[in-house]
């Protein structure tokens, strides 16, 4: 595996308390990155940053900064010397999104055009950016490649990922020296192994695993299951589940890929290739946890498509990157997190300097 050489490359990390970002940053930590983080807390904690601390060790950098606020952008790349950025940062909730559509684009794509503006400002021009299936709409065909047609998508959310990957598709072609990756994640779910850390939003959610682990601990009375004459094997919806840790090795290696190679703009998807139905997912979850999850049949969910799976073979061969983690596992790794903090982690306060 080609290590980056010394000396040590510092990655600026955008969202870094949120779900996938926490994650991100143990391997970036563990790889031997330095890491500046921010995050504007608006569904996160900040403790997580410190639970990347008993994991790794080693301790981010941490602003609480929103990209909104273009100054402290700067000021922060100003005071550090920044060789990448992997920008999470987003409001990403579909529902939330159809009913407040100006704050989605206000919050995704101005965000990101202050945090592109700050890199250009700075000279830094490697970027990974958290993109989404979503952006392939309903798929065509299945498994679903990077090629597959982008854009017909029906919810803000999705369209929000799909004009910033247009922007900075345009942004390589004017400018040469881009040098971007677009990461299309499937369905995240699961924890960090150690039950150290997990999904740990402040806002109410809606995906599937955390209901089902509601259900689990007796706070959800049952899972209500939307849609079951979908034309599939058991006529429930199927999506391709990915662990976050390997989520989180799919950025490191996105970023191995930018050091080595000057490729201006790609997409990769980032899935395990399987499509798991809602009932595959209720019953593996029940075997590996050994509780019952009760569940009712409902009609489907405005705005869901039946299927979607990935294709992962670029990112397999030009990331040199797969996925590791099972679907039993992402079970077994998710139950830890929900069982080892049933009321929400307690908050270990992380010292952040304020940008002067
Ligand atoms: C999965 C399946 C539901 C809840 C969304 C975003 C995507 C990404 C992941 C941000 C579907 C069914 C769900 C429930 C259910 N988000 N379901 N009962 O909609 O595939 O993707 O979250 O990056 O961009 O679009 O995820 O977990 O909501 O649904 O039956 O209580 O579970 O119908 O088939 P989705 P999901």
């Amino acid at each position: 595996k080609t290590k980056m050489s010394a000396p040590t490359k510092t990655v600026f990390v955008t969202g870094g308390t949120g779900y996938i970002g926490s994650h991100c940053i143990v391997d970036l930590l563990t790889e031997g990155y330095q890491v500046v983080t921010i995050d504007n807390l608006t569904n996160s904690r900040v403790g997580a940053l410190g639970r990347v601390a008993e994991i790794t060790g080693k301790r981010p950098i941490f602003y609480q900064c929103d990209l909104l606020d273009g100054n402290t952008v700067h000021k922060i790349f100003a005071k550090h010397k920044i060789d990448f950025v992997i920008h999470f940062a987003a409001m990403k909730a579909v529902g939330e999104s159809m009913q407040f559509p100006l704050i989605y684009y206000k919050n995704n794509v101005i965000g990101t055009i202050n945090l592109i503006e700050a890199m250009k400002a700075h000279h830094v021009y490697n970027l990974v950016f958290s993109s989404s299936c979503t952006v392939y709409g309903d798929p065509e065909h299945l498994p679903i490649t990077e090629q597959h047609p982008t854009g017909n998508v029906t919810n803000v959310y999705g369209r929000t990922k799909y004009l910033i990957e247009e922007m900075l598709k345009d942004l390589s072609r004017a400018d040469e020296k881009w040098n971007i990756i677009a990461l299309r994640y499937f369905n995240p779910v699961g924890a960090h192994p150690s039950g150290r850390l997990g999904e740990d939003p402040t806002k109410a959610f809606t995906n599937l695993m955390p209901y089902i682990g509601q259900v689990a601990i007796g706070k959800k009375p049952n899972l209500t299951i939307f849609g079951s004459d979908y034309n599939t094997p058991d006529g429930t919806g199927v999506r391709d589940y990915i662990h976050v840790m390997d989520l989180a090795s799919g950025h490191v290696a996105a970023l191995t890929k930018l050091y080595l190679e000057h490729l201006k703009f790609k997409t990769y998807n980032l899935g395990t290739g399987e499509g798991v139905s809602v009932l595959q997912l209720v019953k593996t979850f029940e075997s590996v946890t050994n509780t019952t999850i009760t569940y009712n049949l409902q009609p489907r969910r405005e705005g869901d498509i039946v299927a979607m799976y990935a294709n992962t073979q670029l990112a397999n061969i030009q990331l040199k990157w797969t996925h590791k983690y099972n679907l039993k596992m992402m079970c077994e790794d998710f139950w830890r997190w929900q069982t080892m903090n049933p009321n929400g982690y307690r908050t270990i306060v992380v010292y952040y300097p304020t940008v002067r």
